[in-house]
């Protein structure tokens, strides 16, 4: 298990604790945080599950795939560490990892 931490536009902080191989958007939707709506389910068709990592943790993972990328064009306020979350899949090598959560999806 791992901890990760969200924290949402509102400035409320969601501490949380997943099991390795979850997404981060499982991990937001299993604990009810706001601002994750995932509608695709993680099909990465949908872009509603927008999230910004930290610059200094952003690296932990693989970078995004075209795909994503090309969803990534519609996302609110995009940044250059904007992720789609449930691509982002989590080892236990990422505990401690904050999510930023945007004040709302596409
Ligand atoms: S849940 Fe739809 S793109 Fe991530």
């Amino acid at each position: 298990m791992l901890h990760i931490q969200f924290l949402t536009a509102a400035g409320i902080s969601y501490d949380v604790e997943v099991a390795a191989g979850e997404t981060v958007m499982d991990a937001a939707l299993d604990h009810g945080v706001p601002g994750i709506t995932a509608q695709c389910g993680g099909g990465c068709t949908c872009c509603t599950c927008h999230c910004y990592l930290p610059t200094d943790q952003a690296q932990w993972f693989p970078p995004p795939v075209q795909d994503e990328l090309d969803l990534l064009e519609y996302a609110w306020q995009r940044r250059s560490t904007s992720r789609l979350s449930c691509q982002l899949r989590l080892t236990e090598a990422m505990d401690g990892l904050r999510v930023e959560v945007p004040e709302r999806q596409a």
